[in-house]
C-alpha cells in the first residue's frame, strides 16, 4: 500500500465485523474468541480504498501482459479467437473437457437459427462424465492422456460414432484445457504450468495438443482436434451465442479467471503483420483497425510479485504447501479450491491455541487436520443455513468432519465463513473492474460460471456491491442491477468450445477456397 493511501482514513476500514456482519447472532462468544475474530477481520476485510488499490495494479499488469511476452504476473494468453459467433453457426462436433474432478465428453450438435430456433433449442447434446482418479492428478503425461483417449474411445462407441466418422473422415474434436497455455495457433497449447493442485509430470513446456493427438492418432479413433480453449473463453463464446451483451467470460470455481475481446491494436505483443492475424481478419468481415482477438487473462497469477494483495499467514501456508508455491497468488485468496482450506486452517491454528473444539473427538480432530478436508460447499452451506439453531451446520459439521459443535463453534465458523467468502467475493470483482476499467467498457453481462458463482448464496451480490464501489456506481446500483451485471454462462466447455469449433472449420473453408 503506497503511504498516502496507508493514511487515508478509510471509514469503512474502521467499522467491525459486527456492523458489517448480515448474519444473525446465535451465541455471545467468549472475550478470547471475540477478540479474535476482531484480529482475523483486520486482516480479511478488504475496504473500498484497498480494493480501488488493488484494481490500479491488477490494471497495470493487465496491460503489461499485453505488450510482454514473457513477464512474471497475468500472462494474457492469445487465443486465436479472432470474433464472437453470429448464432448462426453450425455442425456437430465431440468436445472433451479437462476439469478439476472429471473429465466430460459431449457431442454438441450446433443447429444456427434454423427453423428460428432460440436458447437451448439452437444446439443438443448427447454427453457423458467420468470421474478423474485422484492419483493421476500427481501422475505422468502418458497415464493422463490415455486415460482420456479411452474415454474418447469409449464415447464414440457408445454413440455409434464410429458408423459416421472414420480416420479418413474424422470428426472434429475441441478440447476445453483450462490451465495457462501459449498458443501459435487454435490447435496447439503450450501448458505454462498446472494450476488447481494439478502436478502431473511431462505436460508443462509441451504442446498439450500435440500429446493429445499423438495418443488419438496411435488408437487410431475417428477423431481430429481442431481447437484448444480455455473455459473462460467457451464461456463468453456460448454465451454471446444467445447474449450479444456478454462483455467477459468468467470462472468463479476450483480456479478463477476471465477472457474479453480485446481489440487487436492494443495487444502489443502482436506483429500485426503476422500472416496467422491477416489471414483470419480477411475472412471474419473486419475492417483494418477493428479486429478483435479473445485474451485468456489468467489471471489467477496476479500479484506473484505480492505487491499489493493483503496476505495474511494461512495464504502463505497454503501457498508454501501447494505443489507450485509462489504461483497464481490471487487465485489462491479467491478460487473455490482453496476457500475451505482457509476457513480450515484458521480453526487448525485456533484449535493449537486451545481455543476451540475442547470437546471434540479424536476422529474428528484428526480429520480437521487433514488438508483440504473442507471445501467450498462447507462453506457456502453454512452461510445459507437459516434452519432453527443452525441444525443443518451441527449436521455438516458431524457428517465431514466427526465433530459435534458447541453453540458458541457454530458461531464462530458462520462468522468466519462469511469473512472469508466475502474477501473472495471482492477479490474476484477487482480482475473484472480491471480488465472494464481498461477496456473502457461501462456497461454489459459478465457471464459467469463456477461452483463459487453458481452455488454461493451471496457471492454474486457481494461481487456487485463490490464492483460498483471500485466503478463508483451509485448505492442503489450496487445490488446486483448495476449497469454491469453478473449472468448465468451458457456452458462455456461444452457448446462454446464447439462453436469455436465451428468456426474455426468455417474458417479452414473459406481459406481452401481462396
Ligand atoms: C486456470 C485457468 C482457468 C481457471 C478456471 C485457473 O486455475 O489457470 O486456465 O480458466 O482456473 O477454471
Amino acid at each position: 500500500m503506497s503511504t498516502s493511501a496507508g493514511r487515508r482514513i478509510d471509514e469503512e476500514a474502521n467499522t467491525s465485523w459486527r456492523q458489517r456482519s448480515e448474519l444473525e447472532k446465535m451465541a455471545d462468544l467468549p472475550q478470547s474468541l471475540d477478540d479474535e475474530l476482531s484480529r482475523l477481520d483486520k486482516q480479511f476485510w478488504i475496504s473500498g480504498s484497498k480494493l480501488k488499490e488493488i484494481v490500479s495494479r491488477f490494471r497495470e499488469e493487465l496491460e503489461e501482459g499485453l505488450t510482454k511476452d514473457k513477464q512474471e504476473g497475468i500472462p494474457m494468453n492469445i487465443t486465436w479467437v479472432h470474433n464472437l459467433p453470429s448464432g448462426k453457426e453450425k455442425g456437430t462436433i465431440l468436445t472433451i473437457d479437462l476439469g478439476g474432478t472429471n473429465l466430460r465428453v459431449c457431442k454438441v450438435d450446433l443447429h444456427g437459427d434454423e427453423g428460428g430456433k432460440e436458447g437451448d433449442g439452437k444446439h443438443s447434446m448427447e454427453q457423458e462424465q467420468y470421474k478423474l482418479p485422484e492419483e493421476m492428478k500427481t501422475g505422468d503425461a502418458d497415464s493422463l492422456w490415455n486415460f482420456v483417449t479411452e474415454k474418447v474411445a469409449a464415447f464414440i462407441q457408445d454413440h455409434k460414432l464410429d458408423q459416421q466418422y472414420s480416420v479418413e473422415k474424422p470428426m472434429p474434436l475441441g478440447f476445453t484445457f483450462s490451465y495457462p497455455a501459449t498458443q501459435k495457433r487454435i490447435d496447439h497449447a503450450v501448458l505454462q504450468t498446472w494450476t488447481k493442485g494439478f502436478d502431473i509430470k511431462g505436460v508443462e513446456g509441451q504442446d498439450a495438443a500435440k500429446q493429445l493427438r499423438e495418443k488419438l492418432q496411435e488408437r487410431k479413433l475417428p477423431v481430429e482436434l481442431i481447437c484448444v480453449i480455455n473455459d473462460t473463453v467457451g464461456a463468453m463464446v456460448a454465451s454471446t451465442y444467445n447474449d450479444p451483451e456478454t462483455i467477459v467470460g468468467a470462472i468463479f470455481g476450483t480456479g478463477c479467471n476471465a477472457a474479453f475481446m480485446a481489440s487487436l491494436s492494443r495487444i502489443g505483443k502482436l506483429d500485426s503483420n503476422d500472416d496467422r492475424i491477416t489471414d483470419a481478419s480477411s475472412h471474419n468481415g473486419a475492417t483494418k483497425g477493428e479486429e478483435k482477438m479473445a485474451i485468456n487473462c489468467e489471471y489467477g497469477a496476479f500479484d506473484q510479485a505480492k505487491r499489493v494483495l493483503p496476505l495474511t499467514k494461512y495464504d502463505e501456508q497454503i501457498d508454501a504447501e501447494s505443489p507450485r508455491p509462489g504461483e497464481q497468488t490471487f487465485e489462491k485468496l479467491s478460487a473455490g479450491l482453496y476457500l475451505g482450506e482457509i476457513f480450515r486452517l484458521i480453526l487448525v491454528d485456533l484449535l493449537d491455541r486451545s481455543l476451540v473444539f475442547s470437546q471434540a473427538s479424536d476422529q474428528g480432530l484428526q480429520k480437521l487436520r487433514e488438508p483440504y478436508s473442507i471445501d467450498t460447499g462447507f462453506l457456502s452451506q453454512i452461510e445459507d443455513d437459516e434452519s432453527p439453531k443452525f441444525t443443518k451446520t451441527r449436521e455438516l459439521f458431524h457428517s465431514t468432519l466427526s465433530i459435534q459443535p458447541t453453540d458458541v463453534e457454530i458461531e464462530l465458523s458462520r462468522r468466519l465463513a462469511e469473512m472469508i467468502a466475502v474477501r473472495g467475493a471482492r477479490l474476484c470483482a477487482c480482475g473484472v473492474a480491471a480488465i472494464c476499467t481498461m477496456e473502457s467498457i461501462e456497461k454489459g453481462h459478465v457471464a459467469a460460471d463456477g461452483s463459487v458463482a453458481n452455488k454461493h448464496p451471496k457471492f454474486k451480490r457481494r461481487w456487485a456491491k463490490a464492483l460498483g464501489e471500485v466503478l463508483g456506481w451509485k448505492e442503489k446500483d450496487c445490488g446486483g442491477d448495476g449497469p454491469i451485471t453478473i449472468t448465468s454462462a451458457e456452458d462455456g466447455s461444452g457448446v462454446g468450445c464447439a462453436i469455436i469449433g465451428a468456426m474455426e472449420l468455417e474458417r479452414r473453408a473459406k481459406t481452401k477456397t481462396h
